[in-house]
């Protein structure tokens, strides 16, 4: 499965990005994050292309917590799109690399007032309210003469067909205002009366890694009735319409997510009739996708240590386990979301898988990274290259049992340039503190009973 630049170059080695994997291990160190620079790019014109040939007013946006250095945000920056941050530190993170304010959403389901603040002082393009305390906090930091420009994030009461765990369209959940328990409607009334506030759009996100477009279109049906609603009971038409993220990738070969393209037609023909029927003019279609502008252009790349073959009792009472270097420290989405992922040896990878392997990370816990995977003969010292890895993997790893996190390289034309260093053994203490009263000296721990 080649995405994006990958190629197997002639010495039989994966190249990502004109970069040969075999050196960039040898470079970086393993594991390593390699992000595919002209594939993230390649995937910001595709989203913004298809939406815009599919509807007259649209805009994309970034959900910056898939993946966030600062260097990607100059990315996206560059590429024109906007940018979702959900906490004062992706806030930050986005100011530190110069990220145009005018092109910040601030999301998040419990903001506090220093991030509300935060992002009215820095002068962030809008901010979606989750629910009515953000809107009193608003209503204290804002004046008629200073007005900011909100979204009301609604529910529409959808339940869509992923992990049970990224699913957040449906009634009971902590995100946004209820459209069937009124409080969509009662948060839209607050704010249209609101001197410092000007509301321009409604904002739903359904769930994430979504294979086919039904939860969007269904959403895109209720959103378009809510808007009917709003306009009957408050006088009001909202004049963005945002969708939110959720587009899927292809973590595995036989996966076939829809492509931008489908994606905007398929959101575009469901609006387009329902608008019509309802008598409603065309809103600002807006879109928030996260993982597909980032997953599939992220490898990780580990190198292989112990191998172990196990008896097992169930057929084909086998089990060849190849531990790698890395884990549920710099991809905790297996263990918490089940995730399935691909995978090939990478300095070996034009030869055809011949056994079957169980990838297993090096942490203290069964953090098998891919159950079951079709490999050319693993052996020590190979690199594994594991694709899809460019969302929520950095942005969700930690230093259990004490791994520093891995750096990230931005691969491009044949150079690979860090944008994230490996964090060190000195980083790992870099924050802990030490009470003076403690020694490392058993003999003083009688004194402290
Ligand atoms: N907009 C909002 C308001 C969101 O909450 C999210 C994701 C997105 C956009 C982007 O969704 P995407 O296009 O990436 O599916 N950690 C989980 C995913 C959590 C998604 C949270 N919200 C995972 O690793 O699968």
């Amino acid at each position: 499965m080649l995405l994006g630049t990958q190629i197997i170059n002639a010495a039989g080695r994966l190249e990502i990005g004109g970069c040969d994997t075999v050196e960039l291990a040898r470079e970086f160190g393993t594991p390593l994050y390699v992000v595919d620079e002209q594939a993230v790019r390649q995937k910001c014109r595709a989203f913004q292309r298809a939406f815009a040939e599919a509807w007259p007013d649209t805009e994309v946006t970034y959900a910056g917590k898939a993946f966030l250095p600062l260097a990607m945000c100059r990315l996206i920056a560059e590429e024109g799109i906007g940018l979702d941050v959900a906490s004062g530190g992706e806030l930050y993170t986005a100011l530190q690399a110069d990220f145009p304010a005018n092109r910040i959403s601030l999301h998040g389901n419990n903001k506090s007032v220093d991030e509300i603040r935060m992002a009215l002082e820095a002068g962030v393009g809008r901010i979606v309210v989750d629910n009515l305390r953000d809107l009193e906090i608003i209503r204290t930091l804002t004046s008629a003469d200073r007005p900011t420009t909100i979204h009301i994030r609604v529910t529409p009461g959808i339940d869509p067909h992923t992990h049970r765990r990224i699913r957040t369209g449906q009634a009971d959940t902590k995100f946004g205002l209820g459209i069937g328990d009124g409080q969509a409607m009662l948060a839209i009334e607050t704010a249209l009366e609101m001197p410092g506030v000007r509301l321009t759009g409604i904002h739903c996100h359904v769930g994430s890694q979504l294979l086919d477009m039904s939860a969007h279109t269904a959403a895109a049906e209720i959103m378009v009735d809510f808007m009917d609603e709003v306009r009957s009971a408050a006088g009001w038409v909202p004049e963005d319409l945002n969708l939110g993220g959720g587009f899927g990738i292809r973590y595995l070969p036989e996966q076939n997510p829809p492509t931008p393209e489908e994606a905007a037609r398929a959101i575009a023909a469901v609006l387009m009739s329902r608008l019509n029927e309802k008598k409603l003019p065309q809103p600002r279609l807006m879109i928030e996708p996260g993982r597909a502008i980032i997953g599939e252009a992220g490898t990780t790349l580990y190198t292989i240590g112990a191998i172990k073959q196990v008896s097992i009792p169930e057929a084909p009472f086998q089990r060849l386990y190849v531990a790698v270097d890395g884990g549920m420290s710099d991809n905790p989405r297996t263990q918490l979301y089940d995730a399935r992922y691909y995978a090939a040896i990478a300095n070996r990878a034009g030869q055809k898988p011949d056994r079957v392997a169980t990838i297993a990370g090096k942490h203290c816990e069964t953090d098998i990274l891919i159950w079951d995977i079709a490999l050319h003969d693993p052996r020590q010292g190979d690199l594994l290259a594991v694709s899809c890895t460019g969302a929520y993997n950095h942005a969700m790893s930690s230093n259990y049992n004490r791994l520093p996190r891995p750096a990230v390289v931005f691969a491009q034309g044949g150079d690979a340039e860090l944008v994230v260093r490996r964090e060190t053994f000195a980083d790992l203490v870099g924050h802990d503190l030490i009470p003076a009263r403690l020694s490392a000296d058993s003999e003083t721990a009688a004194a402290h009973l």
